[in-house]
């Protein structure tokens, strides 16, 4: 049997192995999509394609830890209802090796195509980094065509993460890359016939105004144009904490500017976060059939205590977030949950003004709207958001999960808070305020048994609560 055969048997085996106990875990997510065994982490090969969403994830399935990954595969006609598919890239080639890494999908010619990273690591634990093709003609099941880009010159080994997109005719490719001074950019590539790839060089770098000592390298970059403006998606990795900015290990965020082509260069701004929560990294937008803006990101960062969650003890790490629609509004990116997620309302529990203090209890996997000014909200003595009028600032604050000590993420809103909107699902939080404007994305590891909510507000405030599905995602389809 050859190595991607074999490595296919073993994962399959660990999945019936584990998933029973996974899946009873209860931080188990009901309607997020989780690993069925091991480690999960950044949302790959982003796609709609002849109707049906495919998310592809990076996957490490014989452990709760990072190493040679996988590429796992979801898919949905409707965006709440996922299913588990076939293994899509397994690490068994000279040039994948040591892992299956980031990537995105394309659709040419009737094919799916994936671009993703090979990561190899020699005898002396030196990296190599090889940009690797894979088709599809059924979006199913995938064939591997080997490296298409090698490393150019001017870059170390830390080249990864291929975002492939057509823009007039021709195909253009950005790496997330490390110079060799070790400062974080992003290359570019471009091909006419997704065969030849011409190295059109760094459009974006860690030390190019705006910018500044921006860290020692670059993950994941993603380019769209969005309301008449590129944004550049990009993970930076080697920035210290600023006040309320850059608090997390790693962060996510985006530059908006003007991609010029012809030139191969990119006037950009300074560097927005994109989400204020706990845990976000790697995000991913494809555009889809209606010709939205979406995303998914990782809620993760690495190296971020990922060790220290809770649920390795039941033989799985880590989430992807909800789908969101992109808007530029008033030159911020604003994310918005999908009008979809309200098919995963199972019954409304509440709906009505609510008084200036307010306790309840809510299910684990709950949405709740909230239009007015809160200014406090509890769940499950666990997750507390506070809103401080005066400096428009709201803050998140949970006990750390090694220690129990508090700790904080705060964001600056432009106006005062009007609305909240959240999805509660088991041990995951994500918060939006103001219709989209700031969004907080975080595990929360609250006692399974608390359902307690405190609302504390001006008085002036309407709230809905539902209860939602639990089981929108199936993860037993692959082949004996
Ligand atoms: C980001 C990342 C990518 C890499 C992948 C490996 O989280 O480090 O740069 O391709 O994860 O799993």
């Amino acid at each position: 049997m050859n190595l991607n055969k074999a490595l296919t048997k073993q994962a399959y085996e660990e999945v019936e192995n584990h998933i029973e106990r996974v899946q009873e875990d209860p931080y188990f997510p009901g309607f997020h999509l989780a690993p069925p065994t091991g480690l999960l982490n950044d949302p790959n090969g982003w796609i709609q394609w002849k109707g049906i969403y495919h998310l592809f994830f990076q996957w490490m399935p014989f452990k709760t830890g990072h190493g040679a990954k996988f590429w796992g595969h979801f898919s949905s006609e409707n965006l709440t209802d996922w299913t588990l598919e076939p293994i899509a890239l397994t690490p068994g080639d000279w040039y994948d090796k040591n892992g299956c890494y980031s990537g995105s999908a394309i659709i040419h010619e009737d094919k799916l195509k994936l671009f993703y990273t090979g990561n190899v690591k020699d005898e002396n634990g030196d990296r190599e980094s090889y940009q690797c093709l894979a088709d599809s003609t059924d979006g199913f099941s995938f064939s591997k065509k080997g490296v298409q880009v090698e490393l150019p010159d001017e870059y170390t080994p830390h080249f990864r993460d291929p975002k492939v997109w057509e823009h007039n005719g021709r195909w253009y490719m950005v790496i997330g890359a490390q110079t060799k001074e070790e400062k974080g950019a992003v290359a570019l590539f471009e091909s006419t016939d997704l065969r030849e790839w011409n190295n059109r060089g760094t459009i974006s770098h860690a030390n190019k105004p705006p910018l500044s000592e921006f860290g020692y390298m670059w993950e994941c970059p993603d380019i769209f144009s969005l309301s008449g403006k590129d944004v550049l998606l990009f993970s930076p990795q080697g920035l210290s904490p600023d006040g309320i900015q850059f608090n997390n290990m790693y962060q996510s965020g985006y530059v908006l500017g003007e991609l010029d082509y012809p030139q191969a260069s990119f006037d950009h701004g300074t560097f927005e976060e994109i989400d204020r929560g706990f845990e976000f990294y790697a995000p991913q937008t494809t555009e889809d059939e209606k010709g939205r803006r979406i995303l998914f990101g990782w809620m993760g960062v690495p190296d971020q205590q990922e060790f220290e969650q809770p649920t390795i003890e039941n033989g799985w790490v880590h989430q992807m977030t909800l789908p969101r629609e992109l808007r530029l509004v008033n030159g911020r990116l604003h994310q918005l949950p999908l009008p979809e997620l309200n098919e995963l309302r199972a019954e409304n529990v509440f709906n009505g003004p609510i008084d200036i203090q307010y306790k309840g209890s809510i299910a684990r996997t709950s949405e709740i709207q909230l239009k007015g000014m809160v200014k406090k909200l509890c769940l499950f003595d666990n997750m507390t958001l506070t809103y401080d009028e005066k400096q428009s600032l709201l803050t998140l604050e949970r006990p750390n999960v090694a220690d129990g000590r508090p700790e904080r993420r705060s964001c600056i809103l432009s106006g005062a808070l009007y609305s909240l909107q959240l999805y509660i699902d088991h041990s995951s939080l994500e918060i939006f305020a103001n219709d989209g404007e700031a969004v907080f994305t975080s595990r929360m590891f609250a006692d399974p048994e608390n359902h307690s909510l405190f609302i504390e507000s001006d008085g002036k405030v309407d709230m809905a609560i539902w209860r939602l599905k639990d089981n929108t995602v199936s993860y037993m389809n692959h082949p004996e």
